[in-house]
């Protein structure tokens, strides 16, 4: 009887896999510990002009550590007259990016220009400039670029301090991406096969467990549930007759 498992398979796919849903889940990347679920660290050039702020006693700009993520950032100055390009480099595999830095103002006999240029997978996407103000204040936590909607996947964001004009300075604090996983809610499609057992006597086969996090690709399906066998002797319930 092919017809029962049209009919299982089609409640299959009208009940369950509607109900499989997207998660976002926000991931941190530090500039000197990296994303923390892979570990990837940022990639810094040439490594002679970044610093380590926080670990840096020739560094002239010294933020408020306390107010860094994780207490770090990293520190580049482009001077003008070098033509070499001062940079670093983000991977991530997700659906959107957020990079933030620290913002300088007046800081005796240094850089505080900021002038950043984004290229993500290879096209210019953003800029940012700060000119210095005249309060001595350090700004934490500021948006350098952010991206809230990119395809699902893996990409590259270039960061390029400009220097053409006057100096600049970078100090890269953390950036965040979004991951999207894909959850199959296990309770609730069991709870709807069963409610729809009408066809099939036998219980469902319990669900695959799935590898976390999920890949984006259709998900595996369990084969169709057997035909109905029904029992001989259905077995009768026992009358627990208390007064
Ligand atoms: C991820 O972080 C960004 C920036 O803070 C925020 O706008 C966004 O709502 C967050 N998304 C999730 C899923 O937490
Ligand atoms: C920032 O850099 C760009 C590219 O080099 C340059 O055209 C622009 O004038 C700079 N802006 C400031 C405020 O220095
Ligand atoms: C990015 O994540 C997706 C979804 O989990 C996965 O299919 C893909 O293989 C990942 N790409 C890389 C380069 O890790
Ligand atoms: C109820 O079930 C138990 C265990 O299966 C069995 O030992 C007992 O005899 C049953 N009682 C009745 C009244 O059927």
């Amino acid at each position: 009887m092919r017809a029962w498992s049209i009919i299982t398979t089609f409640i299959f796919y009208t009940l369950i896999i509607p109900l499989v849903y997207a998660i976002p889940r926000n991931k941190t990347i530090d500039d000197v510990f990296g994303d923390d679920t892979t570990a990837a660290l940022p990639t810094y050039s040439p490594g002679t002009a970044w610093h380590r702020g926080d670990q840096c006693d020739g560094c002239l700009v010294q933020p408020d550590t306390t107010q860094a993520f994780d207490g770090t950032w990293h520190d580049a100055t482009h001077s003008a007259a070098d033509t070499q390009p001062v940079f670093m480099e983000l991977s991530f595999n997700g659906s959107a990016i957020y990079v933030y830095g620290i913002l300088a103002n007046q800081v005796p006999f240094a850089t505080t220009a900021t002038n950043l240029t984004f290229t993500l997978d290879g096209a210019v996407v953003g800029t940012f400039v700060h000119v210095p103000d005249s309060s001595s204040d350090f700004i934490y936590n500021v948006p350098f670029y952010t991206n809230p909607s990119l395809p699902m996947g893996q990409h590259t964001l270039h960061i390029e301090s400009n220097a053409v004009t006057q100096s600049a300075l970078i100090l890269f604090d953390y950036a965040i991406y979004t991951y999207v996983l894909l959850r199959y809610p296990h309770s609730a499609s069991v709870a709807y096969l069963t409610t729809m057992n009408i066809v099939s006597t036998t219980a469902p086969s319990p669900l695959p467990h799935l590898p976390f996090p999920l890949p984006l690709h259709p998900l595996p399906l369990p084969p169709p549930l057997p035909p109905p066998t029904p029992s001989p002797n259905p077995p009768i319930p026992n009358q627990t007759s208390q007064p």
